[in-house]
């Protein structure tokens, strides 16, 4: 079984998303987990269908006066079993710090909703990516959690939105280079998908590296036929 999430980002006007939602009625998978992650404004048109709910982030406080926020109890309360934690956009564009990202995946494994990770390397980090990768696994786990329960999403920076994605070898040695380091550094047994320009054409590709447990689409999710194509490529 592999993970097929959805980032919606910040896409879709009300009209829109209803129609997307009805579409989606048309989209079945067998053995696959699908997961969508719509703005905060739509998760109640996801409710109660045969996937499971997303957010693309939480407040790092448990509740109180964070005018503009929303917690995890209120996302909880809301069927969302998954929170996009640690974006690159919300890294960079937003400046989302170090700190905020482990209050948040601190907050999200206490209330059993399962923190979903973003890690990867600018452009001109590309030669030193372990040791990025390394300080943003680092600096989001924190020993004596349930560390097992976290998805480590994989995105190298200059691959989101671009078109252009890591050659197989290099997806195979960064993901074998991830799941040993939190191994053998927390004892912790994550699962680690991919994301960056995954869309109906490289997926047959990406379908072909083993060690990849699922996929984090961000453009190719918006369109329903691209994420059919996708789904029925991943199912085999
Ligand atoms: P794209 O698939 O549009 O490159 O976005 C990937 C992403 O950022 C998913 O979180």
């Amino acid at each position: 079984m592999k993970l097929i999430i959805s980032n919606h980002k910040m896409n879709f006007t009300l009209e829109e998303i209803k129609i997307y939602v009805e579409q989606l009625e048309t989209v079945q998978s067998k053995n696959n987990l699908l997961v969508f992650c719509p703005s905060f404004l739509y998760l109640p048109y996801f409710k109660g269908k045969n996937y499971s709910l997303g957010s693309q982030n939480v407040a790092s406080q448990k509740m109180g006066a964070l005018t503009g926020e929303v917690s995890v109890e209120q996302l909880k309360s809301s069927g969302v079993s998954y929170v996009i934690i640690g974006h690159s956009e919300r890294r960079n564009l937003l400046k989302e710090d170090k700190d905020s990202i482990q209050k948040k995946i601190s907050l999200c494994l206490e209330n059993e909703i399962t923190p979903i990770l973003c890690i990867g390397e600018q452009l001109e980090e590309k030669n030193q990516k372990e040791k990025v990768l390394q300080e943003e696994i680092d600096s989001a786990f924190q020993e004596g959690q349930a560390l097992d329960e976290i998805i480590i999403a994989y995105e190298p920076i200059w691959s989101i939105g671009t078109g252009i994605i890591p050659s197989k070898e290099d997806i195979t040695s960064t993901f074998e280079w991830i799941k040993s380091y939190v191994k053998e550094t927390y004892h912790a047994n994550c699962k680690v998908i991919y994301g960056g320009s995954v869309n109906e054409e490289n997926i047959r590709l990406l379908n072909q590296i083993q060690i990849i447990d699922g996929y984090l689409l961000g453009g190719a999710s918006l369109e329903i036929e691209k994420l059919r194509e996708i789904i029925k490529v991943v199912e085999g």
